[in-house]
């Protein structure tokens, strides 16, 4: 990976790129000079030419949601801080894109690190933050030299630091290296790995991030992804962006490939713009030759399992306008955040993995069963004992010592996780088994009664 040149395969017809545009043109690299031959840090300047108000305010009409998992309305969340309330801000960049099958922040940080840049000082500007961390993925080195290169020359520039572009505004960016944890992606863990403990989840209530935050502070926490399309609200106008999406998801979302399929890799489309079956057979080419799909994990390790071939009964708009109730197939599923959780699971972090009819459900469960167990902070007890319960019995069950409870077994062991810990990390280790269990039950008695003859 070097922070010069990278070539993207030119988009899709149905792709629109925003957050990508200029990493797919030939020759773009990460420095200052080309970013801005590229328009650069033109939002900035309009943004300084606002009120600090009307950007938030352009920022809900969008309807910009976060692109790191929880899907937040970004302004909302904004809005949350009190902008004159004597009381220091900071923005916090949430680099550790962890999740299984994310794979787009690594890819923006690498090479266009000023997009990021340009993000941060609006959104700082708009919240009246002066200080902001960039906190990256610790397995990312690279991206946080680049990064670091970047702010430098921001800075010598007049983009960052004291009297920003002369407005009277200033800002200091700093990149701080992750702890190596999955849940350092988790916002309050991070701001606890960010002031140097243990990245443990805080308690909600009382600190949100926006209340108690960084050292007890105001604190917008967000997404690589999420602040890059900040600029574009801006440069496009709010009605233009939010008109791309769906009601109440405004804009582009990357979307990050990954198993089975002919054309892996990531796109970036208008939120709501195609359906799962366009999204595997048209833009990624499909299966492998002679391969069926078996099954879909839609946003990211966490989110529940697709069967292929499940059906749906989702409320839908008719001809007259009323609302009637309809039957789709798990293909006809529309990659947004509503669609995706009217058929019980999410878009999350956007990563989608695709599985062939070659995957045996108990070895995919299982793989995601040890990465749980390996990174629960342990600081709950059902998620630090269950997540280990949930990966001891997969493996097992691989091993050839499974017994015809174990389903059992592990649906209770989940169970008794979700909904029973400080951070969601909880859910995110419970709904890939139970979601299994539920969809592919065959697999998994199958597993084992026969190991057990
Ligand atoms: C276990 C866990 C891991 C997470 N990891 C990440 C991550 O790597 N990157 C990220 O942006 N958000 C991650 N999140 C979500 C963050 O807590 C938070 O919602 C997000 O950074 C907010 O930014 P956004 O509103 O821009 O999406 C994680 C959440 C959980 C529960």
């Amino acid at each position: 990976m070097t922070d010069s040149t990278f070539s993207m395969p030119a988009p899709h017809p149905k792709e629109r790129r925003l957050i990508f545009e200029n990493i797919s043109k030939p020759g773009y690299d990460t420095s200052l000079e080309t970013y801005l031959r590229h328009g650069g840090y033109e939002s900035l300047k309009k943004a300084l030419g606002m009120k600090p108000g009307e950007i938030v305010d352009a920022v809900k009409a969008a309807n910009l949601r976060g692109r790191g998992g929880a899907g937040f309305p970004c302004g909302m969340k904004w809005s949350f801080i009190k902008y004159d309330d004597g009381k220091p801000h900071y923005l916090v960049v949430n680099g550790d894109e962890s999740e299984p099958g994310t794979f787009k922040d690594r890819y923006i940080l690498h090479h266009d690190p000023h997009q990021l840049i340009e993000g941060v000082v609006i959104s700082a500007f708009a919240t009246n933050c002066h200080l902001s961390y960039i906190y990256i993925r610790c397995e990312f080195p690279h991206a946080a030299k680049i990064v670091w290169k970047a702010i430098q020359e921001a800075r010598a520039a007049g983009f960052v630091g004291k009297n920003i572009l002369g407005s009277g505004f200033d800002l200091d960016i700093y990149v701080h290296q992750g702890a190596a944890a999955y849940i350092c992606g988790e916002e309050t863990g991070l701001l606890e790995s960010l002031e140097g403990k243990r990245a443990y989840p805080r308690i909600k209530p009382p600190y949100f991030p926006a209340v108690l935050g960084l050292y007890m502070q105001p604190t917008i926490v967000n997404n690589v992804e999420t602040l890059c399309h900040v600029k574009h609200i801006l440069r496009l106008g709010s009605e233009e962006y939010a008109k791309m999406g769906t009601p109440g998801d405004g804009g582009t979302r990357t979307l990050c490939v990954s198993g089975d399929v002919a054309r892996p890799g990531f796109y970036e489309l208008p939120v709501g713009a195609v359906t799962l079956g366009e999204l595997i057979f048209d833009l990624c080419g499909g299966l492998r030759p002679g391969r069926k799909l078996k099954a879909v994990i839609p946003g990211g390790s966490s989110a529940k399992v697709l069967r292929a071939g499940e059906k749906f009964k989702i409320k839908a708009k008719g001809p007259d306008g009323a609302m009637t109730e309809k039957e789709i197939d798990m293909l006809d599923v529309v990659m947004d955040a509503a669609s995706l959780a009217a058929v019980g699971t999410m878009v999350g972090s956007g990563g989608v993995i695709v599985m062939d009819d070659t995957r045996n459900m108990v070895q995919v469960l299982n793989n995601l069963n040890q990465f749980y167990a390996h990174e629960s902070c342990g600081q709950c007890t059902p998620c630090r004992e269950g997540s280990l319960w949930m990966s001891k019995i997969t493996t097992r069950i691989l091993d050839g010592g499974g017994v015809e409870k174990d389903p059992a077994t592990l649906k209770n062991v989940a169970d008794n996780i979700a909904g029973r810990t400080i951070c969601a990390f909880g859910e995110a280790c419970s709904w890939p088994t139970q979601s299994f269990l539920t969809k592919f039950p065959e697999e998994f008695s199958a597993a084992s009664a026969k190991l057990l003859n």
